[in-house]
């Protein structure tokens, strides 16, 4: 499968993805000058910047983002820090085939600064998830999570440390498994070719 990797801020998540050694096609950024083109750039991947401020519609915004997925091919998408929405056109189009990030324990925390709420609301353990996109926001099957655990003597640095370690740990692991058809979704089930996979609870 040809990959797509949309980003929009420091790009540690495409850089443990093309570090693992997984072929991405594209990156496509919803912002200018943000360190994850850079890391596209060192890599050799061809990177593109589609600005939301250039058109009036998400409708709009998502036809200009299908032509350049369609231009590379793309088959599959995974993102890393793109905070747009997508509309149903594109969430529909590649159902099954696009995968989204979330630093948190979903359904906890969706939306913006997920790991800075959940400090401050002193939970014990949050985490980080991987699911299909559907059409809403931070929703869709789940595909694997893993657990992080918060300690009393941390600071919010460290607990953002720990959470993105564990990001860069599983999601390059969930999209090698995407691709390598061990996972899939059907209909609204996530099916994993050899049964419960101890990955998808994050103990690798
Ligand atoms: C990651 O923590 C990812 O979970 C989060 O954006 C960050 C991107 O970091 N995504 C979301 O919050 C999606 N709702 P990166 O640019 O260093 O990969």
């Amino acid at each position: 499968m040809k990959w797509a990797v949309l980003v929009g801020g420091t790009g540690s998540n495409l850089r443990a993805l093309l570090e693992s050694g997984f072929p991405v096609s594209l990156v496509i950024s919803h912002r200018s000058g943000v360190k994850a083109l850079a890391v596209a750039q060192q890599h050799n991947v061809p990177e593109r910047v589609i600005l939301p401020k250039g058109y009036a519609e998400r409708a709009q915004y998502d036809a200009a983002l299908a032509s350049a997925l369609e231009a590379f091919g793309i088959e599959a998408i995974a993102m890393a820090g793109f905070l747009r929405w997508l509309g149903s056109d594109m969430t529909r189009r590649y159902r099954g085939a696009i995968v989204n990030l979330h630093p948190s324990l979903l359904p906890a925390y969706p939306g913006l600064h997920a790991i800075e709420r959940a400090f401050d609301e002193g939970v014990l353990w949050s985490g980080v998830s991987v699911h299909f996109v559907d059409e809403g926001h931070d929703t869709g099957p789940l595909i694997a999570q893993m657990p992080v655990a918060r300690l009393v003597s941390d600071t919010l640095e460290d607990f953002r440390g720990r959470i993105q370690t564990a990001e860069h740990q599983l999601y390059p692991r969930v999209i090698a498994a995407i691709d390598g058809g061990e996972v899939q979704l059907v209909g609204n089930r996530v099916v994993y070719e050899k049964g419960e996979q101890e990955w998808m609870h994050g103990h690798f």
